[in-house]
């Protein structure tokens, strides 16, 4: 069936990965990404089908309700794929505001929209909220978080995302919005703003400069190929039980220490360097403000329901993602000229 499909936030990274999804496989869909081109979006993430028949681009805020009103008149979407955040735990200490208005007022104003375009005619419309894992807090050294886990946020940037899921469910009891939302775990992949782990440790192997880890490294992630991300999202938009909520995850976690000495050996090798030589740049600083210890997904839910599972062996996504920064120099450039280094120096020369 032809559908009108709006993904927000689909210029950033794991936005730009869904939208080239939808518009390859789906080409009887029109797929609208709606975009503020913050500095972490960015239109060259998606050159490779911005031509697409089926694909256009708005630039716009997810705040200004007036705008979104506007939009959601206009185009009559059948349904909403919701991404666009703040997304950088670091830049939600230093400034929360910005996330409490991205993250949560533009959430409802999104919310806001839907509800009035599709109030007399609900049937085969779909809200997709797009969340994190870390609205479930911090996990000691066992246990996983499962769908049913109590929320417990502890960064401005969590708390937000909290936020706003719980709006989400909010306006499918009160108003029966048709509802579904994931929570995933840290997702890595090309296009990713080097403010990230991975993709600001990738940038300065290359340059020689020194790789930031927080207090001693010990903190646990689970880590998942941005691609898979994008598959689950599909699965979940087409099969997903309206009202629901799915955890997605890699069931592959890594101490931050000893994700950084992978990245120096595989980066060791693709450069040529001698082994060892990237390992060097490790530098312990001063840890994040109330670090999150450890998250780890159950994604059982998921698995039995629709048969998702990741699809990219983590030694084979991490080979091809350094491959990818190392062969999109430009991209990387253009990315971290302007205002990176403003921040950078700001986050990170005081640490
Ligand atoms: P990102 O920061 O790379 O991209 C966010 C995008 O949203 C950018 O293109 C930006 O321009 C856009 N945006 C920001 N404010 C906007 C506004 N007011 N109006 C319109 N667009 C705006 O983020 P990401 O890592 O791709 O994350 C996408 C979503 O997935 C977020 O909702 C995030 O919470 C969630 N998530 C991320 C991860 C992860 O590991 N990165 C894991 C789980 C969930
Ligand atoms: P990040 O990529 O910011 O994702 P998140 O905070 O959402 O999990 O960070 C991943 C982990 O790496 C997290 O435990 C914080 C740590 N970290 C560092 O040690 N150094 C850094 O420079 C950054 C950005 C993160």
């Amino acid at each position: 069936m032809d559908k009108k499909v709006l993904i927000t936030g689909g210029a950033g990274f794991i936005g730009s990965h869904v939208v080239r999804l939808f518009v390859t496989r789906y080409p009887h869909y029109q797929v609208v990404n709606l975009d503020k081109l913050t500095y972490a979006g960015n239109l060259a993430n998606l050159t490779d089908i911005e031509k697409a028949p089926n694909y256009s681009f708005v630039r716009g805020d997810i705040v200004d309700q007036p705008f979104i009103d506007s939009l959601f008149e206009k185009e009559k979407f059948d349904a909403v794929i919701h991404l666009a955040a703040e997304s950088h735990v670091d830049r939600s200490i230093t400034n929360p505001l910005e996330f409490i208005q991205t993250n949560i007022v533009g959430t409802v104003t999104l919310l806001n929209a839907a509800r009035h375009i599709w109030k007399d005619s609900p049937e085969g419309k779909l809200f997709y909220h797009v969340s994190t894992d870390e609205v479930y807090g911090s996990l000691g050294e066992t246990g996983q978080f499962r769908e049913t886990t109590p929320y417990d946020p502890r960064s401005p940037y969590s708390a937000s995302k909290a936020s706003s899921d719980h709006l989400v469910r909010a306006f499918h009891h009160t108003y029966k919005l048709p509802v579904v939302l994931s929570n995933c775990s840290n997702n890595y992949g090309p296009n990713q703003f080097p403010e990230k782990l991975l993709p600001l440790c990738i940038h300065n192997i290359k340059n020689n400069k020194p790789l930031p880890v927080y207090g001693k490294g010990e903190n646990v992630r689970d880590w998942l190929y941005v691609v898979d991300h994008a598959l689950a999202i599909d699965m979940i938009f087409h099969r997903g039980r309206v009202g629901e909520t799915y955890n997605i995850g890699g069931n592959n976690e890594w101490q931050n220490l000893k994700l950084v000495i992978k990245l120096c050996e595989i980066m060791d090798r693709h450069l040529g360097r001698e082994k060892g030589t990237s390992e060097k740049l490790i530098t312990f600083v001063t840890d994040r403000a109330g670090h999150d210890l450890r998250y780890a997904i159950d994604a059982s839910k998921i698995r039995k329901e629709l048969g998702w599972e990741p699809s990219v062996k983590f030694d084979e996504g991490f080979d091809k993602t350094v491959g990818w920064y190392l062969s999109n120099e430009e991209w990387l450039a253009s990315v971290t000229s302007g205002s990176y280094q403003k921040y950078y120096d700001e986050m990170y020369l005081k640490r």
